[in-house]
């Protein structure tokens, strides 16, 4: 593992701006400079990057990150090789050694990064070595430039032949990255043993684990890696490492259920495809998706199981869906799967029909639950509506949402309000006239002030030592959570981090839509000179001030002072004294 401090380090010393500008020639803009986006099709330039900050940013797709970063996007190189070209470039030497501070947690799951990748070596040129396993790949279209892309090797024949590379075969680390068992008397033997061997990798570049094909038949077809501290099924896809360029670029990502049907796709020049790893499709699997590209296409074979696979599929999306965002379901025709479709009809084929045989999730949700029921009839239209409820219920993309219930309620043949009454949502028609105590207060919401705060943050991180109010917990925001991240970074660090650092630190984790928004707004709203500092106070200022009126409402509730309790008094107390910070805002 690369010590942080030296990342840090390392994004202080390069220039964002150099590193950019030898791939993609830039123009200077007002502060920042710009170039049409090398990662999306555009005209006219959205690609920005800021000199004083190190990070670019498109205001087209979204793209973003450091001088590291872009490396990886645009070179496709790892994380690791992405800091030592950077580091050779400045003449920083990177330490090999593990940060004392780092945590026994990422050291062994260091240990297992070096492991699996030497494994999935080791694989590689056994593939070379072994007629039949190359004759395999051969029968199943594959070039041999393909099966280098995806890593492609062979676990040969044999109990133990990891010990050819590993000297230490018997030692922990290869029990716990999954590639050895021991026997019932406890003597080690190789997990994976005459298969074609895939390896999966996760976005940075590691190898987390594999899947292991028979030749032929044998049973199971597929091994795969157990769950390790570096490998969870759920939240991985396999492709997505080699696919990002291309999901780039087409604008779109399919979700196909094989190892081959990836590869085969590839193969036939979609590259744009990842695959589960033999697990349903988990909510984290669409969110990853979802933040890749604007249209996800799940294809399932044309079976019975096909069709399950998509439900499933479909109940998980509900919640992830956006405006402005498509997932849609492509069925192949049964018996075909995605490498034997593409294999037989090829490319131009296989993409006419991603076109324009795919359904919008919303309609095959409505074509598989009216074909549960007959519509001529009551009982048949209100069991529509009530196994419509509970998913329409869970779509928070609001325009979706009410075009939903317009398109059941039709078909239900009931008043709409009737429905989005029942599913939560307010039908747009049929809102309640506001009483007059309720209209809504202009007030600058909580999330913009916190909004304000994070932007802060990250254009000036030496503002954390002015941060004195609590930041709210509620782990469904993305704003709240990536700010008590990057809050917790801050102060856990003891080097105070760059903005660079930052963008580093959180680009491609779970809040990266977020992080997207938030430089968005440094870059665009936050031109040069705008007083950066003054907003920050002042959204603190705003929040607490919001704060001291949550501290007094249910004092208020409660009723009259007589009937207060110590506690309660005690708040008043706190509250009174309160005023003063509220008023006068601190200028430290
Ligand atoms: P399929 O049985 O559809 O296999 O399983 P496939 O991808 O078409 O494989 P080929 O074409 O026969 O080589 C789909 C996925 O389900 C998981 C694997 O991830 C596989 O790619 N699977 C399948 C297993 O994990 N174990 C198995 O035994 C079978
Ligand atoms: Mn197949």
């Amino acid at each position: 593992m690369i010590p942080q401090s030296f990342v840090q380090e390392l994004l202080a010393r390069v220039d964002v701006v150099d590193v950019v500008d030898r791939h993609v020639k830039l123009k200077r803009a007002g502060a920042n400079y710009v170039a049409c986006c090398p990662f999306h099709s555009e005209k006219t330039p959205s690609f920005t990057v800021s000199q004083t900050k190190q990070f670019y940013h498109c205001f087209g797709c979204g793209a973003h990150g450091t001088a590291i970063g872009f490396l990886i996007e645009y070179s496709g190189l790892n994380f690791v090789d992405a800091v030592k070209e950077l580091a050779q470039s400045v003449g920083m030497k990177v330490p090999e050694i593990r940060s004392e501070t780092a945590q026994r947690r990422t050291q062994e799951g260091e240990d297992l990064y070096g492991v699996l990748l030497k494994a999935a070596q080791f694989y590689r040129t056994q593939l070379k070595e072994a007629p039949a396993a190359i004759a395999y790949l051969k029968k199943r279209g594959l070039s041999g430039e393909i099966a280098k892309r995806f890593g492609i090797g062979y676990a040969p024949a044999g109990w133990q032949s990891l010990a050819a590379v590993f000297s230490d075969y018997d030692g922990k680390a290869l029990a716990a990255a999954g590639l050895t068992k021991a026997s019932d008397e406890g003597r080690r033997y190789d997990v994976f043993r005459e298969r074609i061997m895939f390896p999966i990798v996760d976005v940075r570049g590691n190898v987390i684990g594999f899947g292991g094909r028979v030749l032929e038949t044998g049973e199971p077809k597929y091994l795969n890696s157990p769950e390790t501290p570096v490998f969870a099924k759920g939240r991985e896809l396999y492709g997505l490492y080699q696919a990002r360029r291309a999901i780039r670029d087409a604008g779109r990502v399919v979700v196909v259920e094989g190892y081959m049907d990836v590869v085969a796709l590839a193969q036939a020049g979609i590259e744009y495809a990842v695959a589960t790893l033999g697990t349903a499709t988990t909510a984290l699997h669409v969110q990853k998706l979802l933040r890749q590209a604007d249209e996800v296409v799940f294809c399932f074979d044309g079976d019975e199981a096909g069709r399950r696979a998509a439900w499933r599929a479909l109940e998980v999306c509900l919640a992830q869906l956006q405006d402005g965002k498509q997932v849609k379901f492509l069925f192949l025709p049964d018996g075909d799967d995605p490498d034997t479709f593409v294999r037989e009809n090829g490319k131009t084929s296989f993409e006419e029909r991603l076109k324009e045989g795919s359904v919008p999730l919303s309609a095959f949700m409505r074509q598989e639950l009216c074909d549960r029921v007959d519509l001529a009839t009551m009982e048949g239209r209100a069991g529509l509506l009530e196994s419509a409820r509970p998913l329409i219920a869970q779509v928070s993309a609001s325009f979706l949402k009410e075009a939903m219930i317009h398109e059941f309620s039709k078909l239900g043949q009931v008043d709409p309000a009737t429905l989005a009454q029942k599913v939560g949502a307010k039908s747009m028609s049929s809102a309640p006239i506001r009483h007059f105590a309720e209209a809504p207060r202009k007030q600058v919401t909580a999330d913009n002030n916190e909004k304000t705060i994070l932007a802060g943050l990250i254009a000036k991180p030496e503002l954390i030592s002015q941060l004195d109010v609590e930041i709210e917990h509620r782990s469904a925001d993305d704003v709240l959570s990536l700010l008590r991240e990057v809050v917790e970074f801050l102060r856990s660090s003891s080097a105070l981090p760059s903005s660079a650092g930052l963008v580093q630190q959180f680009s491609g984790g779970p809040y990266d839509d977020c992080l997207a928004g938030t430089l968005r707004k440094i870059t665009s709203d936050w031109a040069e000179g705008f007083d950066v500092e003054a907003e920050f106070r002042d959204a603190i200022a705003q929040i607490r001030k919001k704060q001291r009126a949550q501290m007094i409402r249910p004092l208020i509730q409660h009723g009259p002072t007589e009937k207060w309790t110590a506690d309660e008094a005690a708040t008043y107390v706190q509250w009174e004294k309160s005023a003063k910070d509220v008023s006068s805002p601190k200028a430290n």
